[in-house]
């Protein structure tokens, strides 16, 4: 059985938030930002939005396009970081905000590379014949996390969310190839939500008072592996598939820095005209970051048929994974 993208959706908060607002609030400047990341502004979800809300609406959108009720749909995956709740699954909240009421659904974490971990389960799901037609959501409100008072992350970080339609297909042609996932556990210390689960709870004083809520980050060093670990999944997914960089027509990377965006490129040969890249207006948004380029790429009519798309996502754990599609 061969699995196919039918439908893509993205949502994204209205509140736009500039560099040059965040030089109001914390000491940094335009120009730091976007030397150092590319980033210009991002997306911050408004009280009484919830990571809920804008992963129900990339889903509803991803349905329509791919003209498929949510009665139908099998099962529900969300890749994210912030869920609504630390249970029920945020995958459940949508079940029912979507009405998918014959559909299994949980939430898959995986940092950055949410979406494509759940593009992975969701293919052999499809492939065994276990699931028919599934949603794979990518949804975040990382500004819920983030330390505004910590300049060296919270310029970095966005909110929204992108979905997919995957269905079963008896066609080989326009399918998704392959994935690939992998983990290093080693760092999971060097990108990490320290407060609010069983070592440092919500509920303890020292949680608040040691600012361990907030997600922590050593960038420097984060940048290293994240180039490093981009290539290994993207030269996995091209060796899999007996195809080299010249075949790709489209990087989809996950947008976290446009300089690990260009090295990652760069090493693999693939030059900046068959390169996506929205994190100028978006921020990372982890495990959306994908789901929301890639519906936009299909918005822009850049999605031909039969162009090869490479998808490759890195982020906290560590995790890494690629995707590799025929449109
Ligand atoms: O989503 C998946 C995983 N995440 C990533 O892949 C992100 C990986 N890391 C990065 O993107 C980059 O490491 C950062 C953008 C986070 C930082 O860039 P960098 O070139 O690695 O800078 P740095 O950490 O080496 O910091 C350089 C300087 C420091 O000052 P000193 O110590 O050299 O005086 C920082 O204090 O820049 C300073 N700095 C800032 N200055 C102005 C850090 N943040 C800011 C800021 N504005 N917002």
């Amino acid at each position: 059985m061969n699995v196919r993208i039918t439908g893509t959706g993205s949502a994204l908060p209205g509140k736009i938030l500039t560099n040059a607002e965040l030089e109001k609030s914390v000491d940094t400047t335009d120009e730091w930002i976007t030397t150092r990341t590319g980033i210009k502004e991002r997306r911050i979800a408004a009280d009484g939005e919830y990571t809920s809300t804008f992963a129900a609406e990339a889903s509803r959108r991803a349905l329509a396009m791919a003209g498929v009720p949510p009665e139908e749909i099998d099962l529900i995956i969300i890749g994210t970081v912030t869920p609504d709740f630390p249970f029920p699954s945020t995958a459940c909240i949508v079940q029912d905000l979507l009405g998918a009421t014959n559909a299994t659904a949980f939430d898959l974490s995986a940092a950055c590379s949410g979406f494509l971990y759940g593009l992975s389960i969701a293919e052999k799901y499809i492939r065994s014949g276990a699931a028919r037609k599934i949603l794979v959501v990518g949804a975040e409100i990382l500004s819920r996390i983030v330390d505004w008072q910590d300049r060296n992350t919270c310029v970095l970080f966005g909110d929204g969310a992108g979905a997919v339609v995957l269905e079963a297909s008896e066609e080989a042609d326009h399918s998704l190839l392959s994935t690939h996932t992998f983990s290093n556990g080693a760092h999971w210390n060097l990108l990490f939500q320290q407060g609010s689960g069983s070592r440092n709870p919500a509920t303890a004083s020292r949680t608040i008072d040691e600012r361990l809520i907030y997600l922590n980050m050593e960038g420097n060093d984060v940048f290293k592996h994240a180039v490093r670990g981009m290539e290994e999944a993207a030269v996995r997914a091209l060796n899999a598939n007996g195809l080299s960089p010249a075949d790709i027509s489209l990087l989809i990377p996950h947008q976290a820095n446009r300089r690990i965006i260009d090295a990652t490129a760069k090493r693999l040969g693939i030059g900046s005209e068959r390169l996506f890249i929205n994190l100028h207006r978006y921020g990372n948004t982890s495990s959306a970051s994908i789901p929301i380029a890639l519906d936009e790429a299909n918005h822009l009519g850049i999605l031909k048929p039969d162009s090869k798309l490479l998808l490759v996502a890195f982020g906290g754990g560590f995790t890494y994974a690629s995707a590799l599609i025929k449109w």
